[in-house]
């Protein structure tokens, strides 16, 4: 069986108030809650010692949005693993489509950030995904297969249980414009076969491949459905204690 996994991206939103509302909030919605799947939290860097005290009699688990691939030194403005893992982080979004177009994350920088996370400890979720242009051009494989492997070369087979991939489609981030669980379906079977290819079937067979792009509880529940979709990393609707508890929820129909 594997792990289903359902993580809340925050993005640049929520102070540390906001944040201590969303928790207490999230954990009322959820108090009946006797579903399976793990729910991870990833608030902004300066929320994220707040969110640890908060969630810490919950089964509720934190992570980091992004980490440099250094452990220290002089990195204006950075957070490294070791950083992350001092306040409680287990998890990091390494490769979002953001990162990746706004912030200088290539390919290179992104398989840095995986090796530095799971030699540091921490579980990684890898976001791959092609962008608009891609898709209609037809290469959306060409892109998945490129970012995987570029993301996972040098790893071993005993690392891939402490990672997570996201498939989230650039044109369905934020967008309101979801891929049809039909697409997403498609997507995962690609990339579970990509890396049953570097690293065995059994290791791909037990990963955990989330979907990500307009996540929404209307959606939730057909995309969850799929048989290679094994979560979901949510974004605009995870800031609604609400509408996250509902996702959640709707995961273990
Ligand atoms: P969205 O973002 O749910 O707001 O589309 C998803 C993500 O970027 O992780």
């Amino acid at each position: 069986m594997r792990k289903k996994i359902i993580a809340a991206n925050w993005k640049m939103n929520k102070d540390i108030n906001e944040t201590s509302e969303f928790v207490y909030a999230f954990r009322d919605e959820m108090k009946s809650y006797d579903g399976t799947a793990e729910v991870i939290i990833c608030p902004p860097f300066i929320a994220l010692d707040a969110a640890a005290e908060l969630l810490r009699e919950s089964p509720f688990i934190l992570g980091a949005q992004n980490l440099h691939y250094e452990n220290d030194g002089a990195f204006t403005g950075e957070v490294s693993a070791r950083m992350l893992k001092s306040v409680g982080v287990s998890y990091v979004i390494v490769g979002h489509s953001e990162r990746r177009q706004f912030f200088g994350d290539t390919d290179e920088v992104v398989a840095k950030k995986v090796k530095k996370a799971l030699s540091s400890d921490l579980n990684v979720i890898l976001c791959v995904g092609e962008s608009l242009a891609e898709r209609d051009g037809g290469v959306t494989e060409k892109v998945l297969e490129r970012q995987i492997k570029a993301a996972l070369e040098g790893l071993t087979p005993k690392d891939l249980p402490s990672l997570v991939v996201a498939y989230e489609p650039i044109w369905a981030i934020g967008t309101g414009r979801n891929a049809t669980p039909q697409q997403a379906e498609d997507a995962h079977a690609f990339i579970r076969r990509t890396v049953a290819g570097m690293f065995g079937k059994e290791v791909a067979d037990s990963l955990t491949i989330q979907y990500g792009g307009s996540v929404k509880p209307e959606n939730a529940a057909e995309l969850l459905s799929q048989p290679d979709v094994d979560g979901a990393l949510v974004g605009g609707a995870s800031l609604k204690a609400d509408s996250f508890a509902k996702i959640v929820k709707s995961s273990s129909r």
